[in-house]
């Protein structure tokens, strides 16, 4: 299987190993401080930070590549990450290196002028931990702070490399590695603080930011975005405040509120504000039985920079049931509303709102829908609150809604143009099946949703269940905060495209989900220019010079939560291959272009099992198995498609597997404490039916 190759691969990647190649730089690496970092506006050939500024616009005032001469944009160079899963890093680039993360949380350093390898890390993450990673394997990128480079690992590490060398120069824990925590997202550093928060709140959780000393990784503070057991103190005041909108022992699971992507700072205020995830379990009955806002999930929260004590904090999902979050990136801007400049914070929300929001308070200035939305009719001008549409968080019985917990808008970064003064934002139209889950008990360190979003049982229409499918889009949508607005948008073929860049050359660059990297018109949306990437390219673009020569670079490459959970979605084929694609004004490189992987389709074992232990196996899969194998038992290609599997033909080999953790090392885990022989068995008996129907279609059609 196209795994034992990607193994291959991988090793021979590994051998390079942490050794520095490079050592001939001219100044001193990463040479960032507080000074640089703030006046990062003003040097436009670096990129230093996640969201280039602290205000996260993702905006470069950089033109030579501008709407003129685009269309001879060709490329620079290309850099191999030697991963099938997903790629969602923003480069860093400071003095001519780039610092790119990969899946497991690799960090590669690049000469961004030519692509050169300087060196490489890798934490050794233990596959096991992909368990634990609700959203694949991925990570969003590095920090960089006097001479170091800082990386969140997935098992919950900061580790401070030696940006000259790779070499490691501290390593913290920043969770307790027994509960299932992650890290995915990039830190930020402030004044000497690196600001970290976590993932995990499907899996056992209680969501923490936390500020270490960027000198030697000491805590200096943290703040956590639930309460925790209300029997102990409380942490503070805002825990104290929090605690009563929660009912019930939540506490016990942990409560979830992963703060797991966005921030922003504001220098003037001293303030950083973050998202948190959402609750645990998503079903709010579940979690918190008497209802309540169940702060601060789901919320935009500031808090001070230097002791990370509450300022203030703007909920866009009040009880959110449906894994809303309000994760998505929070971009501060300067804007005019209603002739009053006004200082705000903007986010695209998974829950399809564009929130306007003054940064100094917390308030709401205004907030519309951007795509369709069914699950509120507007967000209440006072105090902020979607007005939902009556039917109560699934409890009046199973619900099909847009947005769903794919998110109206997702991690997928958005950028702003003050040039324009419009944002421009990666949006999709993907909806959702939610119905209560009667049989819920919380299940340490496994999915916990308490929601039952399976289309099969929810709507039982098999043709309502095609027609949604058939209804997911995709589009990049410029979107005018003041009057909130569509200015233009460019339709995609799916869902699930990349993230944005603005340029001062008048310029939008986008990856699309279709293995494209795009340049539009950033006022009218006219697409100006389109290159191969040949791999789903979904990461924040940036761009840099060096030398005067400017460059855009952006991250490709499948996995991602939506090729693991949607491989229906996607069509089998995908070439899996991360890679770092570099741009520049008549760029003559070839991109190699990987040959398509078009799995074949062995004959199934015939399907003999009784229809209801097809059921039993298919509700178990679907509570252990879907995450990482797909819907319906599809995969989009990055984990093995177990229809496709000779090991659902052999109880003794799956067993092995399932039961046995024979491929533990490979990121597939023993199930051995949650399923018993009897499980394994249904799960199998599951595949084989899925199987013999995904085989009987995958057959040309008879004349
Ligand atoms: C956290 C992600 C994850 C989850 C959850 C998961 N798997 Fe896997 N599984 C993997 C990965 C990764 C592989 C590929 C391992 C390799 O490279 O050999 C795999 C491989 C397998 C294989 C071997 C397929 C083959 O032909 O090589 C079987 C069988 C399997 N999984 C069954 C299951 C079952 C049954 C469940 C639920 C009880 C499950 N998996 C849950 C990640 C996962």
């Amino acid at each position: 299987m196209s795994g034992l190759r990607w193994r291959g691969l991988l090793a021979a990647a590994a051998a390079v190993g942490a050794l520095a190649l490079g050592g001939c730089q001219p100044h001193k690496a990463a040479d960032v401080d507080a000074a640089r970092l703030t006046n990062a506006d003003k040097d436009p050939g670096d990129w230093m930070s996640h969201g280039r500024t602290y205000a996260e616009q993702r905006y470069s005032p950089l033109d030579k590549i501008n709407a003129a001469n685009v269309n001879t944009l060709g490329l620079a160079w290309s850099f191999q990450l030697a991963t099938n899963r997903g790629v969602e890093t923003t480069p860093i680039v400071v003095d001519g290196t780039m610092y790119v993360t990969s899946a497991w949380s690799l960090v590669y350093a690049l000469d961004a002028k030519t692509g050169k390898l300087l060196w490489q890390y890798d934490p050794k993450v233990s596959r096991a931990i992909g368990h634990n990673a609700c959203c694949d394997v991925v990570n969003r990128g590095v920090a960089v702070w006097k001479g170091r480079v800082y990386v969140g690992t997935l098992d919950g590490r900061l580790v401070a490399l030696d940006a000259r060398t790779g070499a490691v120069d501290w390593s913290v824990v920043t969770v307790d590695q027994s509960k299932p925590y992650t890290i995915t997202m990039a830190p930020r550093i402030i004044k000497g603080k690196v600001m970290l928060g976590n993932s995990g709140s499907e899996y056992g959780v209680r969501g923490y930011v936390s500020a270490y000393d960027a000198d030697d990784g000491r805590l200096i503070w943290r703040f956590f975005t639930v309460p925790g057991d209300p029997s102990k103190p409380f942490e503070n005041k805002a825990m104290e405040a929090a605690a009563k909108t929660w009912s019930g022992d939540w506490w016990k699971f942990g409560g979830g509120g992963s703060p797991w992507d966005s921030m922003a700072y504001d220098p003037e205020t001293n303030l950083l504000m973050f998202g948190t995830g959402n609750g645990l379990p998503w079903d709010e009955k579940a979690r918190s039985p008497n209802g309540g806002d169940n702060l601060y999930l789901s919320s935009i929260i500031a808090v001070d920079a230097d002791t990370g004590q509450y300022a203030w904090h703007f909920q866009t999902t009040p009880g959110d049931s449906w894994d809303f979050d309000s994760t998505q990136t929070l971009t501060l801007a300067d804007l005019t509303i209603d002739g009053k400049p006004r200082k705000v914070v903007m986010q695209a929300a998974k829950n399809g709102f564009f929130y306007v929001i003054d940064r100094t308070t917390g308030k709401l200035i205004s907030a519309k829908n951007f795509v369709p939305v069914t699950w509120a009719r507007g967000v209440d001008p006072v105090s902020g609150r979607p007005i939902e549409i009556g039917d109560d968080h699934y409890r009046n019985g199973p619900t099909v809604m847009f947005p769903s917990s794919f998110g109206a808008h997702n991690w997928h970064p958005m950028s702003f143009s003050p040039k324009t003064g419009l944002v421009y934002l990666p949006a999709q139209e993907v909806p959702g099946a939610y119905g209560t889950d009667p049989k819920f008990a919380y299940d340490p360190g496994q999915w916990n949703t308490a929601t039952n979003t399976d289309l099969n049982t929810l709507p039982p229409d098999p043709k309502a269940k095609a027609a949604m499918i058939n209804s997911m889009k995709g589009e990049l949508i410029a979107w005018d905060p003041v009057a909130q607005k569509e200015a233009w948008r460019a339709v995609h073929k799916g869902p699930w495209n990349g993230g944005t860049l603005a340029t001062g050359g008048g310029l939008v660059f986008q990856g699309t989900a279709d293995g494209h990297f795009n340049a539009y018109d950033a006022a009218k949306g006219t697409p100006l220019w389109s290159a191969d990437t040949y791999a789903a390219t979904l990461s924040g673009p940036m761009t840099y010079t060096v030398g005067g020569e400017q460059y855009v670079a952006v991250g490709a490459g499948f996995g991602s939560v939506f090729y693991l959970v949607a491989g229906f979605a996607t069509d089998n084929g995908n070439p899996l291959n991360g890679k770092i694609v570099v741009y520049k004004l008549g760029g003559a490189a070839t991109l190699p272009k990987p040959p398509l992987i078009r799995l074949p389709f062995p004959k199934p074992p015939e399907n003999t099992a009784s229809p209801a232990l097809v059921a039993q196996g298919h509700s178990t899969f679907n509570h252990y198995c879907l995450v990482c194998h797909g819907y319906d038992a599809i995969s989009g290609g990055v984990i093995p498609d177990l229809r496709r599997s000779p090991l659902i033909g052999d109880a003794a080999g799956f067993k092995a597997v399932v039961l046995g953790g024979e491929r533990k090392d490979q990121g597939m885990v023993s199930f051995a404490a949650e399923l018993k022989d009897a499980d394994a068995e249904a799960i199998r008996a599951y595949l084989i039916k899925a199987a013999v129907d995904g085989y009987a279609e995958a057959q040309p059609a008879k004349k």
